[in-house]
């Protein structure tokens, strides 16, 4: 199966898409139901960040299959604001927009290995993994 692996997130729908291909790249990395489900959760809330809080970004997902590794590695990329304290918004319920502040937090959660780069007026780089044990 020939999957796009990449989504701009520009509107409220693309949301959906970068959704959609998170579901279809899990599935076909074979990944048992409820790992789909989680990495089906995990994607929007990174691609409603980027719609909420930058001018717009991408979510590339892409199968990872390695001699040490079979998963699924997602990026969500953005030339936004940026965050300036990371540790603070990886608080549970901390918001700058009346969420509920359990976005960031419960995509770490839902993933295996989850990691945060953003510099102040440089934009925003999360990169989360799922591995299939
Ligand atoms: N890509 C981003 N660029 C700039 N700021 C961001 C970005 N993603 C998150 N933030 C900031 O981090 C805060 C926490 O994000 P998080 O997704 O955890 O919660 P939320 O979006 O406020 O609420 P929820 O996701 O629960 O609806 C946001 O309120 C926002 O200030
Ligand atoms: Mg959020």
């Amino acid at each position: 199966m020939d999957l796009q692996p990449c989504v701009t997130i520009k509107k409220e729908w693309d949301i959906v898409a970068a959704r959609q291909l998170g579901r279809d790249v899990a599935k076909e990395a074979g990944f048992s139901t409820v790992d789909q489900a989680r990495i089906a959760t995990a994607i929007p809330e990174l691609a409603r960040n980027i719609y909420l809080y930058t001018d717009g970004g991408k979510i590339s997902v892409e199968q990872i299959d390695t001699l040490e590794h079979k998963g699924l590695s997602v990026i969500a990329s953005d030339s936004g604001p940026g965050i300036e304290d990371i540790s603070r918004v990886m608080e549970d319920g901390y918001t700058t927009s009346r969420g509920l502040g359990a976005g960031l937090p419960g995509v770490r959660r839902l993933m295996d290995e989850f990691d945060i780069k953003s510099n102040s007026g440089e934009g925003t780089e999360v990169k989360a993994l799922k591995i299939i044990r």
